[in-house]
């Protein structure tokens, strides 16, 4: 039997406001069929999360970060603990719009790390900044997960999910973006690091996920085509028509 797919939405810095987020979060559900055969995670602005995921029984929620201190004088930060107590059991670890930012692959670890103390979920992004002909992506993936995982045990590296995210291809249309056979090529190439470092058995439990300009456009080619095991959606998912069209071709409904 298949997996169900896990369908994860990054809105990134939207909605601007509560009301607004409230929002989108109703035309969202509204949108989405009602028997799911895929499971779906909400990751909003952190303000948003806690009036968003009370009483909601439908969908779970992830923070878009987790700071990598546990408690004390970290002015701005906001603790694994913090966001668990809130409602989040996910949360996205070493985005590249983070990554971006300065953050490094053993601040990505420490936060892995006091995530699963903490027991929510990371969703670990990894991904090339460009590719070139002489498949140099593959050494970077290579180094970010090595690197990102220093802290993962075996026992535990089937709580972690991967999103296969290439920079080059986020925030673009889906004819831009990895083609479905580019995505099952390093999908193939990521658990093939895993496996080399955990073990063949533990290595095939991992969810990997793709994410970079899923839209409806593409998503059936990869749900076919790419092995993934499910999506991670930005700006499709402020969208409430076309996430719930992502979700469906996940569920295969479509
Ligand atoms: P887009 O779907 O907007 O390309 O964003 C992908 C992403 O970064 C999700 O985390």
């Amino acid at each position: 039997v298949k997996k169900k797919l896990l369908v994860v939405a990054n809105w990134k810095l939207n909605p601007p406001t509560l009301k607004e987020a409230h929002a989108l979060l109703k035309n969202t559900k509204r949108a989405l069929p009602r028997a799911r055969s895929a499971d779906v995670i909400i990751c909003p602005p952190l303000p948003f999360l806690f009036a968003l995921a009370k009483g909601e029984r439908s969908l779970a929620f992830g923070a878009q970060d987790v700071s990598a201190q546990i408690a004390g004088a970290y002015t701005g930060e906001v603790s694994a603990t913090m966001l668990k107590s809130v409602g989040a059991s996910y949360a996205i670890i070493g985005h590249s719009e983070r990554r971006a930012l300065g953050e490094s692959d053993a601040e990505v670890s420490k936060k892995l790390r006091i995530a699963l103390d903490e027991k929510i979920t990371p969703i670990l992004c990894v991904g090339e900044l460009e590719r070139d002909e002489q498949g140099s992506h593959l050494a970077v993936l290579a180094d970010q997960l090595t690197n990102s995982l220093a802290s993962v045990l075996r026992g535990e590296i089937a709580k972690i999910i991967i999103a296969y995210e290439p920079v080059w291809a986020i925030g673009r249309r889906a004819e831009d973006a990895l083609d479905a056979h580019g995505v099952h090529g390093t999908v193939i190439f990521i658990r093939k690091i895993l496996s080399d470092r955990y073990g063949r058995e533990y290595a095939e439990k991992v969810r990997i996920l793709y994410g970079g300009s899923v839209e409806p456009g593409n998503v059936h080619a990869l749900v076919r085509e790419s092995g993934v095991s499910g999506f991670l959606v930005g700006h499709a998912s402020l969208l409430p028509a076309s996430f719930a069209e992502i979700i469906r071709a996940s569920a295969g409904h479509a």
